[in-house]
């Protein structure tokens, strides 16, 4: 059968890319798949293998309509591989190669570089599962389980994404590295995952919904440069995956928004009206705002970390190779070669954080970095309109880029949320402000009471405005059936 918008389930393996007709990857993806039902069994939401989850799968890759919800248990959801539609006459349209054909095999000299990209891409996607494991058990809703676990089985589909191109176009390097995916675990000694926002816990709800706000928005960014890859594969399945991402931001922008609103909602009952009493709203069984930007803070830095270093030769060599764009690329409005362009770059230079001038084709990363903090910034916008509309006087804000960093041109400088530079001293007595704290989290903790009951929420967090597929907050998202 050939690439078909519709996806065949009439195989093990669901798919719109003609399956049946490549007997060798077909073959060596039924050799993969056992491997990855062990992983989800065992790393995968603990306690919920057997639950009927309301869970869309993806049926087509039309942009309208492509999801049928239905109730499934996990273990059973029909992981697949989807392609977004070829474009005839698509084009690499950047860099050395531009103007030609975009290829549909992967060019000799570019093979170890793609395939450091898509190992490095399908690293981060069983990572987050394996991070939010627990979560189901402390759950504030069935409707917040349900999202919980919708995102947990589609980051195992985009594992499935990478792995297909790496069985297809990589041979036996691609054979092993599928099955590398499959043997680093977030957060472990000896075999961590690859980057470090993915080795962190996501110890509660808050930390969830910030995760997808935030580390989500990371692959989104990602996914969109690969889109605009010349190899074309790796373009059409990355624009398939950005619908399905697109659906974890909401995750994360609404459940931040909903804690936001019932501490809103609480403080105003109580009649505070100072955001800054913290031992008074924390009493009321929700979360004070301070420690919600102390979070977003946290969660913020740890991402922006994920764009790597600021000025990078690795980025300038993709962007020149024709194998990973910038954010739209198509859309801006430049020669697409970068030969003589310049882009300000914010630095650490003799002691000060100072905007420089770097070649554009360097300075890669930072821009994609740039978009990405606007793009959180709208984000947050809405979440201080939430606020504004309480009449409560206290506004979110995220931090400077160089607060808290790990990698690139501020890994070794102490500056606060403000982008003051301070020594270690200051730093030490202040961080507990900026950062959770262990009380925090304590106090967090103490919150993450499951509330399983259909149509009740946790304290901490108000109803949705509207349910999943038009079903109500009082549908039985999850039924519930513990092993
Ligand atoms: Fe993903
Ligand atoms: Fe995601």
């Amino acid at each position: 059968m050939p690439e078909t918008a519709h996806v065949d389930y009439s195989t093990k393996i669901p798919n719109n890319v003609g399956l049946m007709d490549d007997q060798r990857v077909l073959k060596a993806l039924e050799q993969w798949h056992p491997g990855y039902l062990d992983w989800w069994k065992t790393m995968g939401p603990d306690g919920f293998q057997t639950s009927d989850v309301y869970l869309r799968t993806a049926v087509s890759i039309d942009p309208k309509g492509w999801a049928k919800f239905d109730y499934v248990k996990m273990p059973e959801y029909r992981w697949g591989i989807l392609l977004a539609p070829r474009h005839e006459g698509r084009q690499v349209n950047f860099g050395a190669h531009k103007g030609e054909p975009a290829w549909q095999e992967v060019p000799g000299e570019y093979r170890a570089m793609l395939r450091r990209l898509i190992v490095i891409q399908g690293d981060t996607e069983p990572a987050s599962v394996e991070q939010q494991r627990f979560l189901g058990k402390t759950a504030p809703s069935l409707y917040d389980m349900r999202n919980l676990f919708q995102v947990n089985v589609e980051e195992g589909r985009h594992l499935w994404a990478m792995v297909y191109l790496l069985q297809k176009y990589f041979g036996k390097d691609g054979r092993e590295e599928a099955d590398e995916l499959l043997n680093r675990r977030s957060g472990d000694d000896d075999k961590p995952r690859m980057l470090g926002a993915f080795n962190e816990e996501t110890p509660d709800w808050l930390s969830f919904f910030m995760f997808t706000f935030f580390t989500d928005r990371d692959g989104k960014m990602q996914l969109e440069s690969l889109a605009q890859s010349g190899f074309d594969p790796l373009s059409r399945t990355c624009r398939f995956m950005l619908t399905e991402e697109a659906h974890h931001m909401f995750v994360g922008e609404t459940g931040v928004g909903r804690a936001i609103e019932a501490t809103c909602a609480a403080m105003k009952a109580a009649g505070i009206e100072d955001a800054n009493d913290i031992a008074a709203v924390r009493k009321l069984g929700v979360i004070d705002l301070p420690t919600m930007q102390k979070k977003a803070n946290l969660h913020f830095s740890l991402s922006l970390d994920l764009f790597g270093s600021e000025v990078s030769t690795n980025a300038a060599n993709y962007y020149n190779s024709g194998v990973k764009g910038r954010f739209q690329e198509t859309r801006i409005d430049d020669d697409h070669q970068l030969t003589n362009a310049v882009y300000p770059v914010s630095k650490f230079v003799s002691g000060k954080i100072k905007m420089v001038d770097e070649p554009a084709l360097t300075a890669i990363n930072m821009r994609l970095r740039d978009d990405y903090v606007a793009d959180c910034n709208k984000g947050v916008e809405r979440w201080n309109k939430v606020i504004e509309k309480a009449g409560i006087g206290f506004r979110l804000k995220l931090p400077h880029v160089a607060f808290h960093r790990h990698i690139g041109e501020f890994q070794n400088v102490n500056a606060s949320p403000d982008g003051t530079v301070l020594g270690d001293t200051d730093w030490a007595k202040q961080k507990d402000q900026w950062v959770p704290s262990k009380a925090d989290g304590d106090f967090i903790q103490s919150l993450m009471a499951p509330c399983w009951e259909r149509g009740k929420f946790a304290s901490w967090i108000a109803p949705p405005k509207v349910g999943i597929d038009n079903r109500g907050g009082d549908f039985e998202y999850v039924k519930i059936h513990q092993a």
